[in-house]
């Protein structure tokens, strides 16, 4: 045992939804993780809890004709089914509803207070006068002030505007149908200006953050001043009644990550232990894993509310990116928002629990789910490398037992074993994908060793002597010991890669426990053969990817989901911090492979006449591996020939007919050798498939100037 202190959470799902594998993303990345760490032998604790307050709560309780907590209630049954299923153990899971919770959020308000942190303002905002209740922006509808679209969000519309919800037009209540009437209501405010420095400080040389989120944030927020935060909302509300405060309530986002403190809390009742010991203890690392969405609440806010209150800061927050399926988001329609009870009932929690793991990295890139690929990977890798290795083997150990002396294997045992601190580096680093690589390669030797040792043909003649009534004992006896050798290596093998991918894959590690009458109890366990033990009956372990399971799985997937089913798995976001779009983490690489050019003046640019073009004619030069001929109008009879290349990125030319783009239009014409080019079009990226066109905004018109 090394000694570190470790408490881990996940993001707490909001209780007015199912869990889909959406979610999964996250919880099987935090479990593996947690699990990882256990098997190190490490002090290490993973806290949950359902995130329960706030108006969508009151409203889906009030569809369902009972109370808020009895709703609640069911939906936390629900959750803890769909984790066990997918087999994510947290050592607590509680609710952000929860005496314990409200405690810390009572204590971490009074020190903000006593900091001098909290403003009180009033502010407009839309109120339901049939409700009788004030409007988060989500549940307002109407026209989008920008682009007429109808029946859009009250703060943001589909064509990426962002308003506020009294810009919308012909506005209505999405509970009553009743239009909104603006009205004052008082709230309060957390002033965390008052802590950009720490803030800075912190989001800049804690470690806590990967690089591309401290671009963000210090990009997007920390460039400016930071708006104070709105951190309360009038009655009637589901959640805390501010004590210092009475009628109002804290807003569900300053209870949810205390409900990571109160959740903890539950835990230490239960087991002896004392929050205290945890949560003010700066010798405990603590570990949040979070979606891109929810970062400004973790790196900002949360920081804020645990440095005033004197509460130990994360040691890392470890952001990831969405899940996309077949490059896409999820979609109803298409059967890909695939809910994680509708995959436990067709196919092996284990599937995806592997898939995703090989995709995980510590970069916060957006996730894509192949369900081919992951049929793919799985039958390669798990079914015909991993199990492979067992069930080509064991039916033969059930007979020998194993060696009592571990037998020469030419240093495989002992490789696999060297890899031990580097497979755990990348599990550290949340780099499974690279672990999963390292342990593949030890499962390909190891079935190169099986395949060299033919274990079959060592039984065959093994049996043939004990039938043969000349053979001698001896001879009888080498031939089984030759067998047991190899079975003995080979399941050894295997046995290292199963304690090796144990984190990802639980199950697997239970069946080989099983199989080997031995448990599997720390890392270190690949450092050490199981020797003399007798070997079990081989029962399956995994199967191949049921083609009909994937098919029915999106078949019902189809079916199962309401069209406003999706909107209740968006979390309740206030429109006065967020934008409703997803935070961007652009890699600072293209920069460095092509670092800025030196400044010119504005008349230097002014020598280059870019105009918007129109595609009217794109076509293959079949002879030029990477030309296209495209004709541009430039409006009215104006055309110009161009050779452009970017025949890989756009392998299919009709496509970009009719498309407007940006032109250098006094270039200087080129004679080539397929006729001559007239001008250049405008477009990014290295070359190759990577190369992207310019498309202007809606609106633009052929000829038009660039400026
Ligand atoms: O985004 C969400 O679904 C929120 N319920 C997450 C809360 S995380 C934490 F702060 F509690
Ligand atoms: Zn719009």
């Amino acid at each position: 045992m090394s000694g570190r202190k470790i408490l881990v959470t996940s993001a707490l799902p909001y209780a007015n939804g199912d869990i889909h594998i959406g979610h999964l993303v996250e919880y099987i990345q935090t479990d593996v993780w947690v699990r990882f760490q256990k098997l190190r032998g490490e002090n290490c604790r993973y806290f949950c809890a359902d995130d329960t307050h706030g108006a969508a709560i009151t409203i889906s309780a009030k569809k369902k004709g009972v109370t808020e907590e009895e709703f609640i209630a069911e939906v936390k049954k629900a959750h803890l089914a769909d984790f066990s299923g997918f087999g994510i153990e947290f050592d607590n899971y509680g609710s952000t509803n929860s005496p314990q919770t409200r405690r810390f959020c009572n204590f971490i308000w009074e020190k903000i207070r006593e900091a001098g942190l909290i403003a009180e303002r009033e502010i407009e905002q839309l109120f339901d006068p049939v409700e009788g209740r004030f409007l988060a922006d989500r549940f307002v509808r109407g026209t989008c002030p920008k682009c007429g679209r109808k029946d859009q969000y009250g703060d943001s519309c589909e064509c990426g505007a962002v308003y506020s919800p009294s810009e919308l037009i012909d506005p209505k209540s999405a509970l009553s149908g009743a239009t909104p009437e603006l009205r004052k209501a008082k709230h309060l405010f957390v002033e965390i200006e008052k802590a950009h420095e720490f803030l800075s400080e912190w989001v800049e040389n804690s470690g806590a953050l990967q690089p591309e989120v401290v671009n963000y944030l210090k990009g997007q927020f920390l460039s400016d001043a930071l708006f104070p935060w709105d951190v309360s909302r009038p009655a009637p509300y589901f959640g805390f009644e501010i004590p210092d405060s009475p009628g109002n309530y804290w807003y569900v986002w300053f209870d949810a990550p205390i409900g990571y403190i109160g959740s903890t809390c539950e835990w230490c009742e239960k087991n002896g232990e004392r929050v205290e010991d945890w949560w003010f203890n700066p010798d405990v690392e603590i570990h949040h894993f979070i979606g891109k969405d929810i970062t400004y609440f973790h790196t900002l806010f949360w920081p804020t509310s645990l440095k005033t209150a004197g509460l130990t800061l994360p040691k890392k927050v470890h952001i990831h990116g969405f899940l996309t399926v077949d490059g896409e988001k999820m979609s109803k329609s298409k059967g890909t928002f695939i809910l994680a009870r509708t995959f436990l009932k067709h196919l092996d929690p284990s599937y995806l629990r592997y898939f995703f793991a090989t995709k995980t990295s510590s970069r916060v890139d957006d996730l894509d789910l192949n369900l081919e690929e992951m049929e793919l990977k799985v039958n390669a890798d798990l079914v015909g490398v991993v199990v492979n290795l067992a069930s080509r083997t064991a039916k033969f150990a059930s007979a020998t037992g194993l060696a009592d002396v571990y037998p020469d294997d030419g240093g495989l045992f002992a490789e696999a074993a060297s890899k031990s601190e580097e497979i755990a580096a990348d599990y550290e680093a949340r780099d499974f994908g690279k672990a999963i690589r390292t342990i593949l390669e030890c499962g390909y030797r190891a079935n190169q060793y099986v395949e060299n040792n033919a274990p079959w043909t060592l039984k065959k003649e093994w049996t043939n002597l004990e039938k043969d009534e000349n053979a001698s004992q001896e001879a009888r006896d080498a031939a089984k010991k030759k067998l047991q050798d190899v079975v003995t290596v080979s399941l050894n093998l295997f046995r290292q890669i199963a304690v090796y991918l144990a984190p990802v894959l639980p199950d697997l590690a239970k069946k080989t426990e099983e199989l080997l009458n031995t448990k599997i109890e720390s890392w270190d366990d690949v450092q050490r053969p199981i020797l003399g033990s007798s070997v079990n009956e081989y029962k399956h372990m995994m199967t191949r990817v049921p083609k009909e399971g994937i098919q029915e799985m999106i078949e019902e997937s189809k079916d199962s989901l309401k069209p406003e089913q999706s909107d209740q798995q968006a979390p309740e976001l206030d429109g006065s911090q967020t934008t409703g779009i997803a935070p961007w983490f652009d890699s600072a690489q293209p920069l460095e492979d092509e670092p800025m050019s030196e400044t010119i003046t504005i008349d230097d640019f002014s020598r280059i006449d870019l105009r918007v073009g129109r595609i009217v004619e794109a076509e293959q030069v079949k002879e030029a591996r990477k030309l296209l001929k495209l004709k541009i109008s430039l409006g009215g009879t104006e055309t110009r020939q161009v050779f452009a290349g970017i025949k890989a990125a756009y392998p299919e030319p009709d496509k970009l007919i009719g498309r407007l783009i940006v032109f250098v239009a006094n270039l200087q014409p080129r004679q080539m050798k397929f006729g001559l080019s007239e001008g250049m079009v405008v477009a990014a990226g290295p070359g190759g498939p990577d190369v992207f066109l310019t498309f202007p905004d809606e609106g633009a018109k052929p000829g038009m100037r660039l400026h």
